[in-house]
């Protein structure tokens, strides 16, 4: 941590205030500024607009530049070269895995997809059209009271095989609510197929008919899973901290990830994407759409549109326009209308003052539905995708700050209420 100071003075107070400032390895110094709080100040930042909540080592994004680096390997090249459980190692050990770390680890989250056979009745309980993230909240939480004998989170082997477990039990709920949604057996995990297949496999297969997975479309999701395992301290994983930081089991902390995730303004973009696309309909009416998200007195935004960080491209969204072309093409879908109409949206969107001066670009979620949807997964499932994606990263974080010095996270506030009044006298 470096010595430079930033200076605060304060009406009321004859000192300056002399406040620490720490250099990361890259990206923006930060202020420390826990003394105010002895001065009876707090700082004030609705949205933590201008706040760093911890120091990591996980993820690193450049907004301005449309950089994301896990452990300092650039999204681009992990989608090119790696693949999700190698990049779940790297996001959980911070370095990529030997050939025999690797195969250990698929090995060892092969050998836990399967979830416990009383954990299937969970489901029963849910209306067969229940909101899958509906279901995924309760079951993913439900997970902890299978291994209460394991959830000592300061035993470091604890903590290994719940991450183990949550990472290789995902896919398995996703496919489980899926199956529930569709009145569907369940399928079991098979272990002779790779991660992503097998995901495939749990979701289209039937005890009736097991056909064979394509390997484009299996590889197109494992990619989906990769550019989705983490995103440094978004919406969904300060809530896993914040609720790790209570202590609570890592299990419960992933089940508030997923609530979190589930708003449109988060995870549920990309649902909300197909929605939008849905709505607008054809390229006829693209523009009606560009002025109800430039209207202030609408509450309609572009959905994949914009985000806090990134005011550039996404480069995830990069690379997942490319995945979006390959499935397309493979499935003789080049001429689809909805990925036609998103293309031009994107055009006309960049080409729009409204947009560029505020740095407004295609984000993550705008062609993963499209990719989703042309895979045969229905609308309401893209934001499970995107939590078994996220479920890595979100452990790691976990990890990360459990595995660190750290106190409970408690916000203070400004307060605009009431002073204190006395209750009427009857
Ligand atoms: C994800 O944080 C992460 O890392 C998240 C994520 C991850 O991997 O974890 O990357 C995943 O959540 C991606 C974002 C998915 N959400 C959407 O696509 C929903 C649409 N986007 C917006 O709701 C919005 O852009 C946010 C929520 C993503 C960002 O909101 P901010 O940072 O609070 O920005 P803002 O609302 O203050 O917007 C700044 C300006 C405003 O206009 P002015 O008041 O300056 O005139 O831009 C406008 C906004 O009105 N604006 C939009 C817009 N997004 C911002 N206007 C129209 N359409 C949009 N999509």
């Amino acid at each position: 941590m470096a010595d430079k100071k930033a200076q605060l003075k304060i009406d009321g107070f004859d000192e300056t205030l002399e406040l620490p400032i720490y250099e990361g390895t890259i990206g923006p110094d930060v202020i420390d500024v826990r003394s105010l709080a002895g001065l009876g100040k707090f700082t004030y930042d609705p949205g933590f607009v201008s706040t760093a909540s911890c120091e990591s080592k996980i993820t690193y994004i450049d907004g301005g530049k449309g950089v994301l680096l896990h452990r300092g390997y650039p999204i681009e090249q992990l989608a090119e070269h790696s693949d999700f459980l190698e990049t779940s190692y790297l996001l959980l050990h911070g370095e990529l895995p030997t050939p025999e770390e690797k195969e250990k680890f698929v090995d060892t989250i092969t050998h836990h997809t399967m979830v416990h056979e009383q954990l299937a009745h969970f489901f029963n309980g849910f209306r067969r059209d229940a909101h899958p993230m509906a279901i995924m909240c309760g079951v993913v939480g439900a997970l902890s009271a299978f291994y209460h004998d394991q959830l000592d989170i300061n035993d470091d082997k604890h903590r290994e095989i719940a991450a183990h477990r949550l990472i290789a039990k995902m896919p398995t709920l996703a496919a489980m609510v899926y199956k529930y949604n569709q009145g569907q057996p369940f399928m079991y995990p098979r272990n002779d197929l790779s991660y992503s297949e097998n995901f495939l496999h749990m979701m289209f297969n039937t005890p009736a008919e097991e056909k064979k997975i394509s390997p484009t479309l299996a590889r197109a999701m494992d990619r989906i899973f990769l550019l989705h395992a983490d995103h440094e301290q978004n919406a969904s994983t300060s809530t896993v901290r914040m609720a790790g930081s209570t202590g609570a089991n890592p299990y419960a902390c992933i089940a508030s990830g997923i609530a979190a995730l589930w708003g449109p303004a988060h995870g549920g973009a990309n649902e909300a994407v197909l929605k939008m696309l849905d709505e607008i309909g054809d390229e006829t009416r693209i523009d009606e759409f560009l002025a109800k998200a430039k209207d202030k007195n609408d509450p309609f935004r572009l959905m994949g549109f914009g985000h806090r960080v990134y005011k550039n491209y996404d480069p995830r969204a990069t690379v997942m326009k490319k995945t979006c072309d390959e499935v397309l093409a493979e499935l003789g879908l080049e001429d689809d209308p909805m990925l036609k109409m998103a293309m031009k949206l994107e055009k006309i969107a960049l080409e729009d003052e409204y947009f560029q001066k505020r740095g407004l670009y295609p984000n993550v979620d705008f062609y993963s539905g499209i990719i989703l949807k042309a895979i045969g997964i229905p609308t309401e499932l893209f934001t499970v995708i995107f939590a078994t994606g996220r479920t890595p990263g979100w452990i790691a974080h976990w990890n990360e700050m459990i595995g660190n010095e750290y106190r409970i996270a408690r916000p203070r506030q400004l307060y605009t209420g009431h002073t204190q009044r006395d209750y009427p006298k009857k």
